[in-house]
């Protein structure tokens, strides 16, 4: 529909980001989350990576994440890069009821730190806190409205998720406040987020794209599509690879309610 050969002629802003995390934190329903509003209790583990849009809207603009989803599995690690490499930004994920996830998740913003593009914008996210919230059964913190358009203008207010009250202790691994002085100490966004509510979910691309640096990121674009023609061929030719659940959406550009 919109797309044109590189997707840089037009108004919108291209941001590509890549989730990071341990197998089975919840990566891939972070994503689903996010461009669907959906949430599956058994879903199968990512094989390689999959690929996914999302348009954001920001203020005036248009933030149209195209977003690589990799698997966590050990076996998959060296696939990592390749999704890394060019990335504006990337949401390292963590499980808060597994202290070992949040270990995996310190070593892959060690690993973006050194590899990545130097102005990648991470956020950390330590997903599944409904696990760990007595009061997650009733409440409904805020989720993506997919079908609400009232929104479209409303920023994410964090405040909004009311639902968190006492947790119980025993299933929680990792400590909110030190998941939170790692994020400071290193430079990181951070959320607790859960993909089976919704809560944190949008917030975290809010968050990431309040952040990323846009004029940059279009003079980039422009540069290397004045400079080399083919660049709008690799997009293309990912996004062959996967599922592009815009196709599916496209009536719904406000559906990331940023
Ligand atoms: P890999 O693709 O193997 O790397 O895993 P992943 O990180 O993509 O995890 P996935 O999204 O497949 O989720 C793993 C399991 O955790 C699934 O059974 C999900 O339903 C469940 N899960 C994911 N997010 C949440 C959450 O926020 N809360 C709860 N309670 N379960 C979740
Ligand atoms: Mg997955």
């Amino acid at each position: 529909m919109v797309d044109g050969a590189a997707g840089s002629a037009d108004k919108s802003v291209q941001v590509k980001l890549v989730l990071l995390g341990e197998a089975a934190v919840g990566k891939s329903s972070v994503v689903l989350r996010f461009v669907s509003n959906e949430f599956q209790p058994n879903k199968e583990p990512t094989i390689g990576a999959a690929f996914l849009t999302q348009k954001c809207r920001l203020e005036d603009r248009i933030l149209r994440y195209e977003i690589w989803d990799t698997a966590g599995q050990e076996r998959f690690h060296s696939l990592a890069p390749m999704y890394y490499r060019n990335a504006q930004a990337a949401v390292v994920v963590y499980d808060v009821t597994k202290a070992s996830s949040l270990e995996k998740a310190k070593s892959w913003v060690k690993e973006l730190q050194r590899q990545a593009n130097p102005n990648i914008v991470i956020a950390l996210a330590g997903n599944k806190v409904d696990l760990v919230q007595s009061s997650a059964l009733s409440a409904s913190p805020a989720s993506p409205p997919e079908s609400e358009d009232e929104a479209d203008d409303a920023t994410a207010t964090p405040g909004e998720t009311q639902g968190a009250t006492e947790e119980p202790e025993s299933l929680r691994q990792v400590p909110r406040e030190e998941a939170q002085a790692y994020a400071t100490d290193a430079g990181l966004l951070f959320f607790e987020t859960s993909a089976k509510t919704g809560e944190g979910i949008v917030e975290i691309f809010t968050e990431i794209a309040k952040k990323i640096p846009i004029e940059h990121i279009l003079a980039a674009t422009r540069g290397n599509s004045a400079r080399n023609g083919a660049s709008g061929s690799r997009a293309d030719s990912t996004r062959q690879q996967g599922v592009n659940l815009e196709e599916n959406q496209g009536q719904s550009k406000d559906a990331c309610n940023c």
